[in-house]
């Protein structure tokens, strides 16, 4: 019998679809080829496409050029099907996917295209133990994976549930440029040059903040926009050059206005993408609380762990790297790593280089085994000390203390890191659990409106120079700048920061104060950079105030994955490359010239490898 020739297989079902209900029927399949299998001769195929998996089998008693063609197709060829649907026999059903109980007798065959042997492994366990570089350079073969499916379809309903979300709360989408001029304030900016302004440049937009406060001042009340923005960062698991956020912004609300209408908008995503009912409102904290509760303002409040501060106790004490520190201004914390007195003298180590790392002189540590107190301090700790430390911590045997000396915000920031890395420790060792389905929200509030920055001694806006002070607070701008506070807030989820913002400043006169007077902005960069926004604010500024979503890393908590490179379709490696295309590349004299560019390439640095 010959082959017959379809002008192209047309699907009647994919292939999650069909099911013992199904049986009898005439169906066409189309899709990839995920395996295929000779039992004795006959050959079996298991079919996939995005849905699923369908087993198709080829008899060559019913059609021996069918099958022997069958035979010689390559994994990842792409091909169409008909055939009949009928149950598989008693002892081969397949219980873990909707179509197990079935397989397709074929009787005709379309090969669209024969695939090459693909560099790696496309199930989920296989493409994990591959190095990242290789799927990043074959990413049309990566996203076949089961797992970046799936990704990739969460990524889809998160975004649409955003959507819909804030169509129904009175919210209008709007997109603002792209191409923005360059603010430096912020992150740093990707230029792009002009061709028709020679020497003048656009930047990308770092975030729509400036647009969507001048749609409040242009009456549009409620906006927002799934937004791409452009910074021009040091890449890591959390941080892409491109990334998108969820960005928000609305008139005439306060800071609980905003706290209202975003958890609203985490409780329908985790809802329709996960199924999970979240439980509002969320925990609050204020920014001081949680660097000397947790050591950072984005607390994992998964497991306790908790810092806390030894200064009184401390004060006279023998041990002279405590006693100076805390004389000099400093403080003396310490946390209890409870159940990592096993630490490995390596481990140990490694703790020890993160703390340096981060500004530390040391890191004192006092195991507790067998009873005994083991460490080179305890010699020079006196009885009162000791006590401070049993109780606080609740000393028990198998625990260890770890301790840092160090101005407020350095010890925080060190042990903050240490009880992360001793939590790893302890996962490890199967002594801690900590799940990534456990969900722990939190607003982090209070943040001061402005830090010193002691490289450039000046104040730095802590957000950015549009949020507004706490109302009562206002007076201290001009005194003590240091102890305003911002309406600011974070939200938090599990150790990342998903998303921040402000209520802003809508009076032009308290703007224009806080670039001169606070933030020592010179009146013609003022007038230059902000000019525009100031004059706006002059025809009527509604008060507002708003917020932005890091989207991908919503969308990487809710896959329970840390890096957001996994549910981006084609990130950039942390060395701002794209593996697949070749990106960053050098262009034509031709290009430069059109530009008015004249590129200097540094002698010592060399382009990274590619491959
Ligand atoms: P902010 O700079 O805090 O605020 O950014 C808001 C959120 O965006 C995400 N995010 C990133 N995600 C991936 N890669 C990056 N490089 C990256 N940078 C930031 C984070 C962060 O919480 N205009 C203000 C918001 C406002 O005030 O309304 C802003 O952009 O999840
Ligand atoms: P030293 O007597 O200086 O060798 O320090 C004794 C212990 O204290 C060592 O474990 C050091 O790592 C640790 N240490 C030194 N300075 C500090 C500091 N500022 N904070 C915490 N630990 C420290």
């Amino acid at each position: 019998m010959a082959i017959p020739i379809f002008p192209m297989t047309k699907r009647t079902h994919h292939c999650a679809q069909l099911t013992r209900q199904n049986l009898g029927a005439t169906v066409a399949l189309v899709g990839w080829v995920d395996s295929v299998r000779d039992h004795g001769g006959i050959i079996f195929i298991d079919l996939r496409d995005r849905e699923g998996i369908t087993q198709v089998k080829f008899d060559p008693q019913d059609n021996a050029a069918l099958g022997a063609q069958a035979a010689g197709l390559k994994p990842e060829s792409v091909i169409g099907i008909q055939g009949t649907v009928v149950a598989r026999p008693e002892g081969t059903t397949n219980a873990n996917i909707p179509t197990g109980e079935i397989e397709i007798n074929s009787t005709a065959l379309e090969v669209f295209n024969i695939s090459d042997t693909p560099p790696f492994p496309l199930d989920d366990a296989g493409g994990d133990k591959v190095n990242e570089d290789l799927r990043l350079t074959y990413r049309y073969l990566d996203l076949r994976r089961p797992k970046m499916r799936k990704n990739l379809m969460v990524r889809h309903r998160a975004t649409k549930a955003v959507r819909d979300y804030f169509d129904d709360q009175g919210f209008i989408e709007v997109e603002t440029p792209a191409l923005f001029k360059s603010t430096p304030e912020g992150a740093r900016e990707y230029l792009v040059p002009s061709r028709i302004h020679p020497g003048e440049f656009y930047a990308l937009s770092q975030s729509p903040q400036q647009f969507k406060q001048i749609l409040m001042v242009a009456g549009v009340e409620r906006y927002f926009q799934i937004a791409r923005c452009f910074r021009d960062e040091d890449l890591r698991a959390d941080r892409q050059m491109e990334f998108t956020q969820i960005d928000v912004e609305a008139s005439f609300i306060d800071r609980e206005d905003i706290y209202n209408i975003f958890e609203g908008m985490l409780k329908k995503v985790w809802k329709s993408v996960l199924g999970v009912e979240l439980t509002t409102p969320f925990l609050r904290m204020p920014f001081v609380d949680a660097m000397n509760r947790f050591g950072v303002d984005k607390p994992d409040m998964r497991f306790a762990m908790e810092l806390s501060d030894f200064s009184e106790d401390f004060k006279n004490s023998g041990f002279k790297v405590f006693q100076s520190t805390i004389a000099s201004g400093g403080v003396v914390k310490a946390f209890n790593a409870k159940g990592l007195a096993d630490l490995t003298q390596g481990e140990l180590k490694g703790l020890e280089d993160i703390a340096k790392m981060l500004g530390a002189k040391g890191l004192a540590f006092i195991k507790i085994e067998n009873g005994e107190w083991k460490s080179p301090i305890t010699k020079f700790l006196s009885d009162a000390e000791k006590a401070a430390l049993q109780q606080r911590l609740a000393l028990a045997d198998g625990d260890v203390v770890f301790f840092a000396a160090a101005g407020w915000e350095k010890a925080c920031a060190i042990l903050g890191r240490i009880r992360l890395e001793a939590a790893a420790l302890l996962q490890k060792r199967g002594k801690l659990t900590i799940r990534p389905d456990d969900w722990k929200f939190l607003w982090v509030v209070d943040f001061p409106l402005m830090t010193f920055d002691e490289e450039q001694k000046r104040f730095l806006a802590t957000h950015h120079p549009f949020t507004s002070p706490v109302p009562e607070d206002i007076p201290l701008l001009d005194t003590a700048p240091e102890k305003v506070r911002g309406q600011h807030y974070d939200l938090v989820l599990n150790g990342m920061e998903l998303g921040g913002g402000s209520i802003r400043i809508h009076q032009p006169a308290l703007q224009e104060k806080v670039f001169k007077d606070v933030l020592k902005i010179p009146q013609d960069v003022v007038e230059s950079r902000f000019g525009y926004m100031l004059r706006a604010f002059k025809f009527g500024a509604p008060p507002h105030g708003g917020i932005a979503f890091g989207l991908d890393r919503m969308v990487a908590l809710l896959c329970g994955t840390t890096s957001i490179r996994d549910v981006i379709a084609f990130p950039k490696t942390q060395k701002a490359q794209c593996l697949m295309t070749q990106s960053p590349t050098p262009v034509t004299p031709k290009q430069l010239r059109d530009l008015h560019i004249q590129t200097v390439i540094p002698v010592t640095e060399t382009k990274p490898e590619t491959k």
